[in-house]
């Protein structure tokens, strides 16, 4: 076997006695457990909360991706163990390691340990793809965010696919390292949770350069810093107008007369077809009679002529809108019917919304045809 494990620059040969020796620089510690708390948010409400708890899950994938840039930055900038290179990511290395955990040999390291190093880029690399992804669903599905302009409700899809595969891999890699910190403490009894609190490890390696409790302000400058840039480069992007969707202008016939009995539905949520067919059976309108003069009606059938749900790349228009139905009504879609089966009939009869074709009751911005999650308000009273 070779001698040296670890061919990173003289660190191998510097030796003290036996000591407790600062190893994890304290903006390293205070990532590691900020990451867990995110993570588990991020983990409870993209796994079990209902949709409309949408905007804690993306907070936190916000508060991930700002975690992982500084993170990753510090790995150049941070103190000697928290930079990659010292990663002892050598092939030998993670194998040699396990042999020694079958043979219950404890070996001495004072950063990662070969296991420890490669399960952290994979957690790293897990981590990142999810943030990645997590934007580019919230993007092309649900029109927000920093990459709604960029991603189409197709790329969005597949990106959902993406997602929920690495959130799944995820859990594989939390509870492998957590098997590894098991390992570590229990069979080779070094205390590396301890380690992570006080970032001290009893070792006989000597860290190179600077000490890594001078890197605390350091740290804070780079996070703040950080923190900045994703923060003024997020709120240009997600300034400019979502793909798929667009601003239209109702003219003042739409909204009165077609709003008279119920909201003005977004044209996006009917096919062209779907509209016409509505406009030539007002005398028999679901039961009411809701003729228009001649004028009125030329005006409204431009509006919805120009604006069908063909014309919009939302995810109401992609998932309701162009979907045919042979009442013409949107609440016959099943993929419409699915996602409302599970409120109680009572809340559709709340005078906040009257009927379910009374989109804006719940959807606070039905009127821009936007339909984001983030904006569903079932309205409170006697709900079930
Ligand atoms: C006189 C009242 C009245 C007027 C005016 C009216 N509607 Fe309606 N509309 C109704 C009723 C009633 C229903 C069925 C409501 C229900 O099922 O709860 C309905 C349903 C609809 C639906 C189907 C909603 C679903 O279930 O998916 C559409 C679309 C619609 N109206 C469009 C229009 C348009 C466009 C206009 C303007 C040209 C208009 N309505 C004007 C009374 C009216
Ligand atoms: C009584 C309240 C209520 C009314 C009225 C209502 N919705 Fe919803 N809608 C909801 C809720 C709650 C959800 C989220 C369901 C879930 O968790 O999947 C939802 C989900 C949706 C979604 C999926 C949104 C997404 O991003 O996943 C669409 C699209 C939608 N509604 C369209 C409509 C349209 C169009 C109408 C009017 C014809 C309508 N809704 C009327 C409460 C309502």
């Amino acid at each position: 076997m070779d001698g040296n494990l670890y061919p990173y620059p003289s660190q191998a040969d510097a030796k003290q006695p036996l000591q407790a020796t600062l190893v994890w620089d304290l903006p390293l510690r205070l990532f590691h457990w900020a990451m867990v708390c995110v993570v588990a948010v991020a983990g409870v409400t993209g796994f079990l909360a209902p949709e409309w708890w949408l905007d804690l899950h993306v907070i936190a994938g916000y508060a991930l991706g700002t975690l992982l840039t500084f993170r990753l930055a510090w790995g150049f900038l941070g103190s000697h163990y928290s930079k990659f290179w010292t990663f002892p990511l050598t092939r030998g290395g993670a194998y040699r390691h396990l042999r020694a955990i079958l043979d219950r040999k404890p070996q001495d390291h004072a950063g990662h340990n070969p296991a420890g190093a490669w399960m952290i880029i994979l957690l790293l690399i897990v981590l990142v793809s999810l943030v990645a992804t997590g934007l580019v669903v919230l993007g092309g599905q649900e029109n927000l965010g920093p990459l709604a302009s960029a991603a189409t409700f197709q790329t969005g899809e597949i990106a959902a696919k993406i997602h929920e595969i690495a959130a799944w891999g995820l859990v594989g890699a939390v509870v492998l390292h957590l098997l590894g910190v098991f390992v570590e403490t229990r069979i080779f009894r070094h205390p590396v949770l301890a380690a992570m609190i006080t970032g001290k490890k009893v070792t006989a390696e000597l860290p190179p350069g600077a000490p890594p409790g001078m890197s605390a302000v350091r740290g804070g400058i780079l996070f703040l810093a950080v923190t900045a840039l994703l923060l003024a480069g997020g709120r240009t992007l997600a300034g400019k107008f979502p793909s798929g969707w667009r601003a239209v202008q109702a003219p003042a016939a739409y909204t009165t007369e077609c709003g008279d009995c119920h909201h003005a539905h977004h044209p996006s949520l009917r096919t062209r077809q779907a509209w016409r067919a509505l406009m030539n059976g007002l005398p028999d309108h679901y039961g009411e009679d809701a003729s228009l003069d001649a004028e009125t009606v030329r005006t409204i059938r431009a509006y919805l002529d120009a604006n069908p749900a063909g014309t919009f790349d939302t995810e109401a228009a992609q998932r309701v809108g162009r979907i045919e139905t042979s009442s013409f009504r949107m609440t016959d879609v099943p993929y419409w019917k699915a996602r409302h089966q599970s409120i109680a009939p009572s809340v559709f009869r709340l005078t906040a919304v009257g009927s379910k074709v009374n989109c804006n009751g719940c959807h606070k911005d039905a009127a821009s045809g936007r339909f984001d999650d983030v904006k569903i308000h079932l309205p409170t009273g006697d709900k079930k």
